[in-house]
């Protein structure tokens, strides 16, 4: 049986048995020529990245991808933390989990480049990270900043009550990082530069 869970910004998810399909649609508003080239690169990469980091944190297991627009994958039953978070009782301990992450990804110099609550899924006990269309590898301590900051901004959003509690958890965790105090350290820098933009 096939059920459409999700209609994201980027792609329609469509559930299929124990998997599911991120079918990454056209986009009508991008030329056709730079159109195609995006969802390809962002498939490619996207499974890619599932390969590279599934030895790291927990991640949905990659099945297959086209290379071109379409990614099957492990589909988690869990908890999505954008609407679960704030409810759960161990929330800061999730929080801590989700640091514990990205200083994994960080220290393997992957960038996840678009880090919000609603590409993170809570299971069996594990914070899976999804969604890595926009990740990059990347040694460098200011993207790592802005990988921080761009979870505070969405905790801000999102979380409001508790973003302050929650990102001191999710440091926490991500005290893990070997670089974590210079991480931190651009991470002053970058916020007092100003807002950065997301990159869509
Ligand atoms: N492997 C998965 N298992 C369960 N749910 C998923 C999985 N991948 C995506 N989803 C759900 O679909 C939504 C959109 O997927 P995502 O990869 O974040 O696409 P988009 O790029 O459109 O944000 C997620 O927020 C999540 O609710
Ligand atoms: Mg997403």
């Amino acid at each position: 049986m096939k059920q459409i869970i999700d209609r994201g910004a980027e792609a329609i998810l469509i559930k299929q048995g124990k998997n599911l399909i991120k079918d990454r649609i056209k986009k009508s508003y991008r030329l056709p020529i730079i159109d195609e080239r995006l969802r390809k690169q962002r498939t490619k990469k996207e499974s890619r990245l599932l390969i590279k980091t599934s030895k790291l944190i927990p991640v949905p297991k990659l099945i297959k991808s086209d290379d071109k627009e379409k990614i099957e994958m492990e589909f988690i039953n869990g908890k999505k933390l954008s609407d679960n978070l704030g409810k759960l009782k161990n929330a800061d301990e999730v929080c801590k989990k989700i640091g514990e992450n990205i200083a994994k990804l960080h220290d393997n110099n992957i960038v996840h480049g678009d880090l919000t609550t609603s590409n993170m899924i809570y299971s069996n006990d594990k914070v899976y990270f999804i969604d890595f269309g926009l990740s990059f590898e990347s040694s460098k301590i200011e993207d790592r900043a802005v990988d921080l900051h761009l979870i505070k901004q969405a905790l801000e959003a999102k979380h409001f009550d508790h973003y302050n509690e929650f990102f001191k958890a999710i440091l926490e965790g991500y005290k893990q990082s070997k670089d974590h105090k210079l991480t931190l350290k651009r991470l002053e820098a970058v916020e007092k530069r100003g807002r950065y933009k997301r990159a869509y």
